[in-house]
This record gives C-alpha cells, structure tokens and sequence, in this order.
C-alpha cells in the first residue's frame, strides 16, 4: 500500500516498532475501514521539546482534500499540549509534493542539506514553530 502511495519502494523504512513504540502520538484516517492516511510521529526523548513527523501519507484517491492537514493539526495540538515548541520533518530534494505541502502548512524549508542521511543523501529539513497552548482541559 505505502509503496504505491509513495510511487517508489518505502515499505522496508515503515517497520513495526513505528507502530509498536509510537503509536500514542500516530494518527490515521480510515473511510470504510480502509486506512486512507495516516501520519506517524513522535514526541523527542532526547531532545525536550521537540516533536518529529517520520511518515505522514494520504491514498492518492483522497488528496488534496485536507487530509493530511488534519492530521497533521491534531498532532500540532498533542505536542504542544505535551510541551513541544518544534516539529520536525524531512524529505527528499525531489519530492515537491512534500517541499509544497509543508510549505503551505507554515513549516521553515531549508535548502537541501548535503549528505544529511550519509553519502548521497542529500534532505530537505523542515521546522514549525509551535504555539503555547498549555495543558489539555481536564
Ligand atoms: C504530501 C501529502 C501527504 C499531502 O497530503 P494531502 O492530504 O493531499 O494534503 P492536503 O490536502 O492536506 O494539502 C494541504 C495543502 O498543501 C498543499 N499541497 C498538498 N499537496 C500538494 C501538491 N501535490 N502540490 C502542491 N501543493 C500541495 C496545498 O496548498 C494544499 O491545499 P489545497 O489543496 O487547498 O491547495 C500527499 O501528497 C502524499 O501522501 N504524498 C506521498 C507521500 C509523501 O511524500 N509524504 C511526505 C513525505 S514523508
């Protein structure tokens, strides 16, 4: 499935501690009990603050509905009400879906970083800024 979401092989790097370790703070979107999106993250146990989005994918049929916004607004709201003041992401020079919908979603582009994930691997960091919104109501 997240192969033929992605357009290129990504299912080996979507391993089952993702799921096991993170799924409190992973969001998905099902319609018909088929999964349409979903966005796995978590919130940095080494760097106080920090939330990092590791996958965030919506079934081509449903883009550009809102979709992945959502979640991505749900998980803004869990981290800020957890503590964090920055989300992060990364991805891939080429992919231009990615560099715009972050963009649009207010998130810091940075120009390709060289070499980021090793020889080669140039990437293309992103940072959004959090708004203090204090702890959930009880
Ligand atoms: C990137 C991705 C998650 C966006 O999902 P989506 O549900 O279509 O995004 P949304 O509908 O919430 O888009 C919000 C806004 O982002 C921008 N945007 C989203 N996709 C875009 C695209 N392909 N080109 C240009 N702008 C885009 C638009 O401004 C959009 O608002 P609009 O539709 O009202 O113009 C989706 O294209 C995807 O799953 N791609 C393959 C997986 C991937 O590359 N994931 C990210 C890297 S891990």
């Amino acid at each position: 499935m997240v192969d033929a979401w992605w357009g290129r092989e990504v299912l080996p790097g979507l391993t089952r501690l993702f799921l096991n370790h993170f799924w409190s703070t992973s969001f998905i979107a099902t319609e018909h009990d088929d999964i349409v999106g979903f966005l796995v993250g978590f919130h940095s146990p080494s760097q106080p603050g920090e939330a990092y989005v590791h996958w965030v994918g919506v079934d081509p049929a449903y883009r550009r509905s809102g979709l992945a916004r959502s979640l991505y607004d749900r998980f803004f709201r869990q981290a800020s009400q957890s503590g964090c003041s920055v989300v992060r992401a990364i991805t891939t020079p080429a992919n231009d879906a990615s560099i715009r919908f972050h963009s649009v979603l207010g998130f810091d582009v940075s120009p390709p970083v060289a070499d980021y994930n090793g020889p080669g691997r140039d990437m293309v960091t992103f940072a959004y800024t959090l708004p203090d919104v204090g702890p959930p109501p009880e």
